[in-house]
């Protein structure tokens, strides 16, 4: 394999890693995994196995360590690197900051430092729309859209892992950057060999909705009915994870264009808000079940409404959605219920 085909992806065998591994496989990347598994499984592998057809290389590691992360660069040419590897949730990072710190900065400087002493040309970073806080008037965000200060230690390491970026591209680092600032992933993938596996009780709407249905969960609670969108419930851009996976293939394809010392940000959603009721009611249409749902309160640091203006990533990376709303809501559930023949 040439080095050309080798991306290394930390945090590749999580939920968008795993689904960007098999879009890597797809269109021709030789993708070798950097994950400790503490936020995910190992059975990931087998999935990818059986989609891909052949063994993904894998290495068990946390990013921090920089001596074992080494022997990666070491053992691999590499042309370039996604970085996925942080965690990822709103209320820990508030109750745990320094966790976030360490992890989602320490991680993301330890793997800069070694893209940097290896010679590394193109690097992508899973940035957030959390950057861009709550938009004041306009709901529909561009990249010029100007950023907020986060309000959550996790937004924190997203703002501040761009402004890394920023900094080491304004030193003259000979590295093409690009962070994609994703919007809401959900889904999975279409075979229902692999999915979002949440640790202990999901964060995140969907496979709260998901987990809910198949009985994991006893009821969703929609925080908030007041909000001031039009069903009083908050707005988000629901982008499937294989077309978010699919943006990274394109990013470090146009990387892999550039000259060095290019740098750049690009929203990947679908342009479109939906809301929590929509969610659900689009979920009980689609699969027949009946969710077990109440109202509760707001949930606190909740953004109202935001969704993505996605011209810059089809002009930048020649890339749009290719699946629907409701692709995302059935592969989600079939996903589950996958997952409940095999508990
Ligand atoms: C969506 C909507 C909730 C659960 C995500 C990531 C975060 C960051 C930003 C990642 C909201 C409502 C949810 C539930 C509910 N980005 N909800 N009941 O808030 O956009 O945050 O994007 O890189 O890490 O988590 O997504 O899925 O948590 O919530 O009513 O049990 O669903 O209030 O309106 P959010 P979410």
């Amino acid at each position: 394999m040439t080095r050309e085909k080798n991306v290394l992806v930390t945090g590749g065998a999580g939920y968008i890693g795993s689904h960007t591994i098999v879009q890597l496989v797809e269109n021709g990347f030789n993708p070798i995994i950097a994950d400790d598994f503490r936020n995910s499984d190992i059975s990931v592998l087998k999935g990818l196995e059986q989609i891909t057809g052949r063994k993904i290389v894998h290495y068990d590691l946390d990013v921090c360590n920089y001596i074992e992360l080494k022997s990666i660069f070491k053992n691999h040419s590499i042309a370039g690197v996604i970085h996925f590897a942080a965690d990822k949730a709103v209320g820990e990072s508030v109750s745990n900051p320094l966790k976030y710190y360490k992890n989602n900065i320490g991680g993301l400087v330890n793997v800069l430092e070694l893209c940097s002493e290896f010679e590394i040309e193109n690097f992508v970073f899973s940035s957030s729309c959390t950057v861009y806080g709550e938009p004041k008037e306009e709901k529909e965000v561009s990249e010029s859209t100007p950023l907020s200060k986060a309000n959550s230690p996790y937004g924190n390491t997203k703002l501040v892992g761009e402004q890394i970026l920023l900094d080491l591209h304004n030193s003259g680092a000979r590295m093409n950057i690009l962070s994609l600032r994703y919007f809401n992933p959900i889904g999975a993938h279409p075979s229902g060999l692999i999915g979002e596996l949440p640790v202990g009780k999901p964060n995140n709407l969907l496979p709260y909705v998901t987990q809910t249905a198949i009985g994991k969960q006893n009821e969703l609670t929609v925080f908030g009915k007041d909000y001031p969108t039009p069903d009083g419930t908050c707005i988000r851009d629901y982008i499937h994870v294989c077309d978010l996976a699919e943006a990274h293939v394109k990013a470090i394809l146009l990387l892999q264009q550039k000259e060095s010392n290019f740098i750049d940000q690009v929203n990947i959603g679908t342009g479109k808000g939906t809301s929590v009721l929509e969610i659900i009611n689009s979920f009980e249409r689609l699969t027949g079940e009946k969710l077990n749902w109440k109202f509760g309160p707001r949930r606190e640091g909740d953004v109202v409404e935001i969704y993505a203006n996605v011209s810059k990533s089809f002009e930048l990376l020649n890339w749009k959605c290719k699946y629907t709303f409701e692709d995302a809501i059935e592969h989600a559930w079939s996903w589950e219920k996958n997952l409940a023949q095999h508990a």
